[in-house]
């Protein structure tokens, strides 16, 4: 699968995003080792704190299909910005170096960045 492939799942994605609250549509398109994609828009609540972000819902997704193998991440949001910190955390768990795609709102290739740039000196499962 091409990025620019990638780039267009993660604005499809967003095109599902339910974001009432804050206006803000994020989509992500998780490319798992064996090519499957999973996934993923913020889907948020009338209790405001239950929001769930795009990457942890395509994470989830991946997940829950016996995916954790995870090759690359693209995300479509409005001017490209990066994960959260609670979403690099939950990333960190299964993929500490993934490459992840910086989107817009079109698809347009923004940027790359790599997870552990993101969350340098990162807890996870070898820390315990
Ligand atoms: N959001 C994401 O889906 N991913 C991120 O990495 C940053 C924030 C969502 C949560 C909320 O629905 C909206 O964007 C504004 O914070």
């Amino acid at each position: 699968m091409s990025n620019d492939e990638l780039l267009r799942k993660a604005v499809a994605a967003r095109a599902r995003a339910y974001s009432p609250y804050s206006k803000f549509a994020v989509g992500a398109a998780l490319l798992c080792a064996d090519g499957e994609v999973f996934l993923g828009c913020n889907v948020e609540n009338a209790s405001y704190g239950l929001t769930i972000c795009a990457e942890r819902n395509a994470v989830f997704a991946a997940v829950a299909a016996g995916r954790r193998d995870f090759a690359m991440l693209a995300l479509s949001v409005s001017g490209a910005g990066t994960p959260c910190g609670a979403c690099r955390q939950v990333l960190n768990e299964f993929a500490p170096r993934l490459p992840i795609l910086l989107g817009d709102e079109d698809g347009k290739l923004r940027g790359e960045v790599s997870l552990d740039q993101l969350l340098p000196n990162a807890f996870g499962p070898g820390s315990l």
